[in-house]
């Protein structure tokens, strides 16, 4: 078993917090306070892409998603932090007037390429195609998949299991609940779980890809990262449940129903969840566990995405 090393940027364990909503209790891991410029998921698995890129001495760390990204605006604090510029293959439009994770990337002086939709299906070819040029140029670039999903950023949810086992008795746990984009956080759970043999079940709520799609992507990684890492242990996907049906209106968009109920949990709870990945999971958790009395046995994931609530406020605003 081959275990990778990382760097420490992440402010973890992060807390588990009991509340209640609606008058029932349950559990939520606040993943959202991994820090503060890099708050959320993506801090847990650029621990170890940072340490990889460091390490292979690179000038240039370049990746991609929507031009809202979450993972983008962490992966350009992380790099700047660590000494290496940054370059951005964001699907979207430039903004004069950029705002939440976009203004972030700016303001750090990311370099950023916006891409059509459709050369956005290129997106690989296009950044390989651009390291090649800085090759040329004598200088290294890292490049980081869409959410920095591979085999080795999903360690960060592996470890995320081990730290669940020095926090709660994890053997009266039945699952985990957690939005899921690129699949790495999910897949690393299930990798985390199968190592230690629990028998959890890890609910994705699927917010960009097919139910289809998220599956095999997950499924892809955690055997990819078995094989990678030679782990002793086999992926259960029975473990695995994608909760569909969650984000019908796109990825980009939320319906009035989805963001009344996260403005009231915002309101009663003092914790704010995010439009386009922990809000949509949230209204699956809410309407299958917890209104079902499952929240102590079914924790919730919150992965983070405070500056995606800013783009959206003049609708945020709009609603009561
Ligand atoms: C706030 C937030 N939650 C959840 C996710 C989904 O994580 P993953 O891409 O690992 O499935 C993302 C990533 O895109 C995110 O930014």
């Amino acid at each position: 078993m081959i275990i990778p090393k990382k760097i420490s940027i992440a402010n973890i364990p992060t807390p588990i917090e009991e509340i209640k909503f609606d008058g029932k209790p349950f559990l939520i891991k606040r993943d959202d306070l991994t820090g503060v410029e890099l708050s959320g998921n993506k801090v847990r698995k650029l621990e170890y892409l940072i340490y990889q890129a460091k390490k292979e001495k690179s000038d240039y760390i370049f990746t991609t998603g929507g031009d809202q990204s979450n993972h983008a605006r962490a992966t350009v604090i992380a790099a700047a932090k660590y000494g290496m510029k940054s370059k951005l293959f964001l699907w979207g439009k430039d903004s004069g007037n950029a705002d939440g994770n976009l203004f972030i990337d700016k303001f750090l002086g990311a370099e950023i390429s916006f891409l059509s939709k459709n050369s956005f299906e290129n997106v690989n070819q296009i950044m390989f195609e651009e390291r090649a040029k800085l090759t040329k140029q004598s200088k290294k670039v890292f490049v980081i998949p869409e959410g920095g999903s591979t085999t080795l950023g999903i360690w960060g949810y592996i470890n995320f299991i081990e730290e669940l086992k020095t926090q709660i008795e994890i053997k009266k746990l039945q699952g985990i609940f957690a939005a899921s984009g690129s699949g790495g956080t999910a897949a690393g759970l299930l990798v985390g779980t199968a190592l230690l043999n629990l028998n959890l079940k890890i609910f994705a709520v699927n917010v960009l890809y097919s139910k289809e799609k998220i599956k095999k992507r997950i499924i892809d990684l955690a055997e990819g990262c078995v094989l990678d890492y030679k782990l002793p242990c086999k992926i259960r996907e029975d473990n695995l449940e994608i909760v569909d049906g969650y984000s019908t209106e796109g990825y980009k968009n939320i319906n009035d129903n989805k963001l009344t109920l996260i403005k009231r949990f915002a309101s009663e709870s003092g914790i704010i969840l995010d439009p386009a990945y922990t809000g949509k999971a949230f209204v699956g958790y809410y309407e299958n566990i917890l209104k079902r009395d499952k929240g102590k046995k079914i924790l919730f994931l919150h992965t983070g995405g405070i500056f995606g609530v800013f783009g959206k406020r003049r609708k945020y605003l709009s609603i009561d």
